[in-house]
């Protein structure tokens, strides 16, 4: 029970990472607060946290609307007097949409900017006084291998999370004498349906290169990236402030997965 009288609010809780951290914050005793925009998978996540014997509010949000935020977190102190940890999950990859920066329609880049960047500066704007209030707390934000190394040719997704791993740094210095910690999970390669709705769904996808580019050989698990989220939840985690804790198989130090065939041929030239 390392999160037992927490108060959690969860973006992106309905599917993937986000559910298995809510369902992994809930069996741990935190109240969990469900900040999705699909009604279908909020709901079903907060009954099924429900039905285990944990506590659970979905609460419909789209987190790349101000007015849908700042009402959720109005909700979040109504329903459960509080807040201590926020995990900024909730974000989209648009696979062949997204693209580089001459080819992509502005739509594209705002769309994304919008939920996956806007998102992390609102719900902390509106949860972080009320951590305050509470005495201190746990942010938790999402970049990926993208905010690491910068991954071609998805280049408004690159952006976000490049500016979300480096506002994290900012939010740290800011709110830690405040006693709100702010850390950022950076994953890559986890088997959700975010990956199978872009990456694997495409033509051009060679998974067995993937896999043999990924130092562990294998997919992640939604539930590995939660135990890390549970650790930067708890007070384990209560001397770290700032950090970027990458978890991917070790895949972005590799770099090798690149085989985009619109890019012209080297010239070798060693014999
Ligand atoms: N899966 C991976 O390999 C991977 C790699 C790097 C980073 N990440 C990051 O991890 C996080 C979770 O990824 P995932 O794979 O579980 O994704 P996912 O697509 O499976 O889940 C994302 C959730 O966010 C919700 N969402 C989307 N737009 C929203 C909005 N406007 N308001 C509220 N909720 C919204 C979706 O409905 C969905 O439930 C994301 O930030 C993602 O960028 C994932």
């Amino acid at each position: 029970m390392r999160l037992q009288g927490k108060i959690t609010a969860i973006t992106g809780a309905g599917r993937g990472i986000g559910r298995a951290a809510a369902e992994l914050f809930a069996r741990e005793g935190a109240k969990v607060a469900i900040l999705e925009l699909d009604e279908k998978s909020g709901k079903d996540a907060e009954a099924t946290i429900r039905k285990s014997g944990g506590t659970a509010q979905f609460i419909r949000t789209d987190v790349s609307n101000e007015e849908s935020v700042r009402t959720a977190f109005t909700e979040v102190d109504r329903v459960f007097g509080g807040l201590h940890v926020l995990y900024n999950n909730a974000s989209v990859y648009l696979g062949k949409h997204d693209t580089s920066v001459t080819k992509l329609p502005s739509e594209i880049w705002r769309r994304v900017l919008g939920i996956n960047l806007d998102s992390v500066y609102l719900c902390s704007k509106y949860a972080i006084p009320i951590m305050i209030r509470c005495g201190g707390g746990s942010v938790i934000n999402t970049s990926s291998s993208a905010g690491q190394i910068g991954i071609p040719f998805c280049d408004a997704y690159t952006a976000t999370k490049g500016g979300t791993t480096t506002l994290t740094r900012s939010m740290a210095v800011e709110y830690g004498p405040h006693g709100v910690r702010t850390n950022c999970i950076a994953p890559a390669a986890i088997a959700t349906d975010m990956v199978r709705e872009s990456n694997t769904s495409s033509p051009d996808f060679d998974e067995k290169l993937f896999i043999r580019s990924t130092p562990l050989r294998r997919w992640g698990t939604p539930g590995e990236i939660a135990k890390i989220a549970l650790f930067l939840a708890s007070d384990d985690s209560s001397y770290m402030n700032g950090a970027v804790l990458v978890a991917d198989g070790g895949i972005t130090l590799v770099c090798a997965y690149h085989n985009n065939p619109e890019l012209p041929e080297g010239r070798p030239g060693l014999k």
